[in-house]
């Protein structure tokens, strides 16, 4: 669905992210883990067009993405929930979610009507307060809000950076029930967290990164067992 090769991408002169592959296939919960500062971020970003870059090949569903301007990449069925939520204050829950409605083209009412239902359905607790202003929403309902904005697009890849941060683990916890559920619709996954248990626990393959560099691959339960990765993030 997703593939990479040799992918760079850089701040000014400074090359942050140099050369990494990797793939997501269709229907895939993939992680992509790594301490702060790794890189991860930027290879959501570098996805999305949002950063310089350069690759070898970086295609979605055979589109080369490389010759798409970043405006264009929602209307593939690519939604980015950025790290930090980006939550529009001054705007109700709902008001939110129909921004990311706006982002895809040719939707009538009916299915964008249907599509709130969904993320209702999903996020409970939106559901509750749609007239609620964005900014006064707790941080776990402002990270709902964020992928029940990106989910307004029925994107059909979800590009996630750091979900958990700084939430409590109860709330990292209903997140990803709610999660599980959406990819259960068939929604593939990519997935940034620092929070490596919680990543593996969710993915079943995962990327680590480190510096910039791709330092190693597998199923999330070898990883899992990986002593390098237990020593270095798992404080096993
Ligand atoms: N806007 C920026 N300008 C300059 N350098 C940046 C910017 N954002 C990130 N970087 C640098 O790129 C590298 C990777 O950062 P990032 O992708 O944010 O890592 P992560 O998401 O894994 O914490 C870091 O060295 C960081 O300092
Ligand atoms: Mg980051």
């Amino acid at each position: 669905m997703l593939s990479i090769a040799e992918l760079s991408a850089w701040y000014g002169a400074v090359e942050a992210l140099h050369s990494i592959s990797l793939e997501v296939h269709e229907g895939e919960r993939v992680a992509l883990v790594g301490s702060n500062r790794a890189g991860k971020t930027t290879t959501l970003r570098a996805i999305s067009g949002i950063v310089q870059r350069r690759a070898a090949s970086l295609t979605y569903r055979g589109v080369d993405l490389q010759g798409l301007p970043p405006h264009l990449v929602p209307g593939l069925g690519i939604a980015h929930v950025p790290e930090g939520r980006q939550v529009f204050s001054g705007m109700s829950v709902l008001e939110n979610l129909l921004v990311g409605a706006y982002c895809r083209r040719g939707r009538d009412h009916a299915a964008q009507q249907e599509r709130l239902d969904f993320v209702f359905s999903i996020f409970p607790r939106l559901a509750e307060r749609p007239m609620q202003s964005g900014e006064t929403l707790s941080g776990g309902e402002q990270q709902m809000l964020a992928i029940g904005r990106a989910l307004m697009l029925s994107p059909s890849l979800l590009l996630l950076d750091e979900p958990s941060q700084g939430l409590a683990p109860r709330v990292v916890d209903e997140m990803y029930e709610a999660l599980v559920h959406v990819a259960a619709t068939g929604v593939t996954i990519l997935l940034v967290e620092q929070n490596i248990s919680m990543a593996l626990e969710f993915a079943s393959r995962a990327y680590v990164l480190e510096n910039g560099v791709i330092s190693l691959q597998g199923s999330a339960a070898d990883l899992a067992r990986d002593d390098s990765i237990r020593a270095s993030y798992l404080g096993l």
